[in-house]
């Protein structure tokens, strides 16, 4: 486990093709342990090609081409003999819309555990299984209905299971892409609020079109425009004080 203002992530000379369109222009970035480090800037600018850049999962769309160095804990991800499972398991993703498996409650955050072996017996899957939704605040909300279908759940609460299912497997970096986009303002707030909690454990980068999100969530912010990161520091100062002037009318809603 890394120390807090570790640089748990390193992001250099990254440019990212798709066919011969490229998407993403020589970035450069760290992403520090522990914080919760937020992608901004308007629509189509990269957000989420340089997101899917930090668990490889760009490698399972046909045409995409990632080049240059991508570090995690001083690993290239990007060398050849990566497992992208195995790296998957230590990052860990949550999407736009929630996605559960058309499975029971239990059955979604057992998953991970049982297509990785990750536990010994069944007492100890159970334990996993339920201290999973206990840290998403999800437990006493359902615990009668376990064994029901997972699609019965509201829309906030199939993200927070989706984030049961995401820290089950115990990962160390956790990637949001717009994970409250679906969600009406009090099931954002608790996803939130929860964003908050587990960046006590984990590092989390989340993509939010929602200035107002960035500014309460996270710790670092990096503004993307036309494929590049046109400014990056304190989630504080470049709400308060950017240095560019396309940061700023982002931020201050002149662009997007
Ligand atoms: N599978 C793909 N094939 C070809 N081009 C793609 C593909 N996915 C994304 N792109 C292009 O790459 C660029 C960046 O897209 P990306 O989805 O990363 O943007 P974004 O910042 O996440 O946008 P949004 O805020 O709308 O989600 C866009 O021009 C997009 O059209
Ligand atoms: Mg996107």
């Amino acid at each position: 486990m890394s120390d807090i203002n570790d640089k748990k992530i390193l992001i250099k000379d990254v440019n990212v093709f798709y066919g011969t369109k490229q998407a993403l222009f020589d970035i450069d970035l760290h992403i520090l342990s522990q914080q919760v480090t937020a992608f901004i800037g308007p629509s189509g600018c990269g957000k989420s090609t340089f997101l899917r850049c930090l668990n490889k999962m760009n490698d399972m769309i046909d045409n995409c081409v990632v080049k240059g160095s991508i570090k995690i804990d001083n690993d290239e991800i990007n060398a050849k003999h990566v497992d992208p499972v195995a790296l998957r398991m230590k990052v860990g993703m949550v999407f736009q819309k929630p996605n559960p498996f058309p499975k029971s409650i239990f059955e979604n955050v057992a998953y991970g555990l049982k297509i990785h072996g990750l536990c010994n017996n069944k007492a100890e899957m159970e334990e996993i299984v339920i201290s999973s939704l206990e840290k998403v605040g999800l437990f006493n909300e359902i615990k009668d209905r376990l064994h029901d279908s997972a699609l019965g759940l509201s829309g906030g609460q199939q993200q927070r299971l989706c984030i049961a299912r995401t820290i089950a497997i115990d990962p160390e970096i956790i990637l949001m892409d717009e994970p409250c986009s679906a969600l009406d303002p009090i099931a954002t707030a608790r996803i939130e609020s929860l964003i908050e909690e587990l960046s006590i454990k984990y590092t989390i980068v989340i993509v939010t079109h929602s200035m107002q999100q960035a500014a309460r969530v996270s710790d670092n912010t990096a503004f993307f425009h036309m494929g590049k990161i046109v400014e990056f520091g304190k989630t504080s100062s470049i709400f308060s004080n950017p240095k560019d002037k396309r940061t700023e009318d982002y931020i201050t809603g002149r662009i997007g």
